[in-house]
């Protein structure tokens, strides 16, 4: 059992010999034909034993205040209703949560519009649904807080409580009053919902007094802690199977409303329930990205170096809610400037609370930090690549620590010459077509590098089958397919000899997708799980590993040439690999980089915008698949656009609801509003981040975007817009 701690610069990596030539090619998804041709179960697909029964939530209807009572006489004698459950104590008011502690119960109290409130079981969807509405509840409403940005001005200082602790280098005050070129703006973005495709969704199934349920979440074994904690049940009594997520993005990070709703549904009737929580119904049972309020602050000496560089923010959060939208966690290293200040005030909104949504931090504070880079190179009279790498820092200036590998500087030169930034004039209103108005616009992306501990299990079968084991999850991104590569290309097996599962809580602890962080911690994991059979294959043959050839699935060692197969006739190899963060995380500053380059279009006559052009260019490590690793950066990209262009979860102030609670009226790109994409990633390896020298991509896409749209945005129009998303209204 091999166990590896990230202490030191990785040497030789298990990836580095390339004999099968696989990682990195732009393989297609090992289960992309059965998920195409509908042959895999999402959550609410999967066939379990028994007369399968239909949940459908009972969701409160006000935003804050106490439930005085609850009458079901109704809904209980409406046709094929098994039960309206409102009585068991364990139902959550919290909507899902990544912690192992149990989700906050009790339906007595009402902390966000939409929260869950109980449970109606039926035969049928409809009429589970038809009865869940006529459950009657009887509220006593409350003053609740629900008026985005009202509480703004009484935030509270998060000081260390953040995932970002405040800090202050030198005196930004000082600098700010005495430089000759200064900028302090204020950007504002609102608060985003989850969107899924796949919407969140559970199948309970109870054994005797041990549970199973089939559900779509990026994490199994700490959603198996939570599920249990949250149901007291013994710590055996609970399996979660997840095998295939129609997307997660955070918001199935941790443990949902529906697997235990489901659960205490299928407990009380005696049957399996299926209970999927309708669009609608997500806007509310998901939590949501927080609003945010970033004051930026440069100053620059008459040359253009930066001797300030903060970003100062607001965001808000429920009561009691551990969880702040960490808007400085990619601005901290970006820029020079010797005086910086970065800090986090929250304040109190009784609206659905705040959690991880895609790049939690950068998706939103790359934002504030791009635009105001923007505006102080066009008040400079420098070009926006230019005044970036003039102000490139030798190091993390916030933390006072060297850069493991950092390429962004490669990045704005590669994109610029791809995108062909010559031919941007850097005045506005210079450029017309018709009623459009031609702009281009760039900004850097950023997104931090993390490890975590992960596990692996590993055999080689008779007959010579690899079969790799881990929690870790495929939410839409490719696990299967990059770990299908890992074991292969080190193995010498071709990739259609690696069957590789996932998604099951009783197989290795891999903390799962987030924080893209999956490839690298599973991905380490299955490595070392790999070398430990190549030592085994190695004694088999009678030689070293030095010695060893593993290629098209037969060992070789001096003039002999056996099949694998043969190898393990007698013996399966059984391995286990386990990964752990190490000294590296805390030396270095590891982040995956990038630039955006964009043109758009921008409608004199309505204001609208539209995107003509994207070039895109990245650094992040070994790319293990570049088929994968595109779809991801696409995906964030496109995410991105949407962000700068329309997302907005509305609320209405009265009631504390999102007004637009569907994907009709939160508003997403669609195809036809996306151009081609030009996404390159630069050969990189990066050996102080982990065995495969790899950083995280999911989230790196979508950093930045937004402000290089904003900045083309002014460069076709000559305005500027402070307030995302930047609607027709604030450009005209
Ligand atoms: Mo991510 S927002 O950590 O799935």
């Amino acid at each position: 059992m091999s166990e590896y701690k990230m202490d030191q610069p990785v040497g030789a990596s298990p990836l580095d010999r390339g004999v099968q030539g696989i990682i990195g090619e732009p393989l297609n998804r090992v289960e992309g034909r059965r998920k195409v041709a509908g042959d895999v179960p999402y959550a609410a697909d999967h066939k379990v034993e028994g007369k399968l029964a239909v949940g459908v939530a009972i969701c409160s209807t006000i935003g804050f205040g106490r439930v005085k009572g609850f009458d079901t006489s109704k809904a209980e004698a409406m046709p094929g209703v098994l039960a309206a459950i409102v009585d068991d104590p364990r139902i959550p008011r919290e909507t899902a949560g990544f912690s192992d502690e149990k989700l906050v119960t009790g339906n007595d109290r009402v902390d966000s519009y939409g929260q869950s409130l109980g449970v109606v079981v039926a035969e049928t969807f409809e009429q589970a649904r038809a009865a869940a509405n006529a459950v009657k509840v009887e509220y006593d409403p409350g003053e609740g807080r629900f008026d985005a940005g009202a509480g703004r001005g009484g935030a509270r200082p998060l000081g260390d409580e953040g995932m970002v602790p405040d800090t202050t280098v030198g005196d930004i005050d000082a600098a700010m009053a005495s430089a000759p070129h200064t900028l302090d703006r204020t950007y504002e973005t609102p608060s985003h919902a989850h969107a899924a495709m796949e919407p969140h969704a559970a199948i309970a199934v109870w054994e005797g007094d041990s549970l199973t349920v089939y559900t779509s979440i990026q994490i199994t074994s700490g959603a198996k802690k939570k599920l249990v904690n949250t149901l007291g049940l013994g710590s055996d009594k609970a399996r979660i199977v997840s095998p295939y997520i129609g997307g997660g993005f955070g918001g199935k990070g941790g443990l949902g409303t529906e697997c235990v709703l489901a659960a205490i549904a299928a407990k009380r009737i005696g049957r399996p329930v299926k209970l999927v929580i309708t669009r609608q119904q997500l806007f509310h049972l998901v939590y949501r990205r927080s609003d945010t309020v970033q004051r930026m602050r440069l100053a620059c000496d008459a040359d253009g170096r930066l001797t300030a560089f903060g970003q100062d923010s607001i965001v808000s959060q429920n009561d009691g809610r551990p969880f702040y939208e960490p808007v400085p966690l990619g601005s901290l290293a970006l820029y020079a400037g010797a005086n910086r200040s970065f800090t986090t005030k929250a304040y109190t909104l009784n609206i659905p609370h705040c959690g991880s949504v895609r790049a939690p931090g950068e998706a939103v504070g790359i934002l504030g930090v791009e635009c105001a880079m923007d505006e102080m190179a066009e008040q400079l009279g420098m070009d926006p690549v230019e005044f970036r790498k003039l102000n490139e820092p030798e190091k993390d200036l916030t933390r006072n620590r060297p850069f493991s590998e950092r390429q962004l500087v490669q990045c704005m030169e590669e994109g610029a010459r791809r995108f062909g930034w010559e031919r941007r004039n850097a005045k506005p209103l210079q450029e017309r077509e018709g009623e459009w108005w031609i702009g281009r616009g760039m900004a850097a992306a950023i997104r931090v590098n993390m490890l975590t501990n992960a596990q692996a299990r590993l055999r080689i079968e008779p007959g010579g089958k690899v079969v790799v084991e881990t929690d870790m999850t495929d939410i839409g991104t490719g696990s299967y397919t990059i770990l299908s590569q890992i074991a292969g290309e080190i193995l010498g097996m071709p990739i259609e000899s690696v069957e590789v599962r996932l998604g099951d809580s009783l197989f290795p602890a891999a903390f799962g997708s987030g924080g893209s962080m999956g490839a690298a911690s599973s991905g380490s994991a299955v490595a070392l799980a790999a070398e430990d059979a190549v030592a085994e294959l190695a004694a088999r043959m009678g030689t070293s590993v030095k010695d060893l050839t593993l290629k098209d699935g037969h060992a070789i060692a001096g003039n002999r040439r056996v099949p694998v197969g043969d190898l393990v006739a007698q013996k399966t190899i059984e391995t286990t690999g386990t990964i752990k963060p190490g000294a590296m995380a805390k030396q270095y500053d590891q982040a995956a980089y990038g630039a955006h380059f964009v043109e758009v279009a921008v409608s004199g006559v309505t204001g609208e915008t539209r995107i003509r052009k994207v070039t895109s260019v990245f650094a992040a490590g070994r790319i293990l698949n570049a088929k994968t690793a595109r779809s991801q950066a696409i995906g964030g990209i496109i995410w991105g656009i949407g962000e700068a262009l329309t997302e907005e979860a509305v609320t209405d102030p009265r009631y504390g609801n999102f007004a637009n609670n569907d994907l009709a009226e939160y508003h997403v790109p669609v195809h036809a509003d996306i151009p081609h994409l030009d996404v390159t990633f630069l050969p990189e390896l990066d050996d102080k981040t982990n065995p495969l020298k790899i950083k995280g991509i999911g989230e790196l896409g979508i950093a930045g975007i937004g402000a290089a749209v904003n900045n083309a945005i002014y460069n076709a129009t000559g305005v500027r817009v402070y307030e995302f998303p930047i609607t027709l209204d604030k450009v005209l």
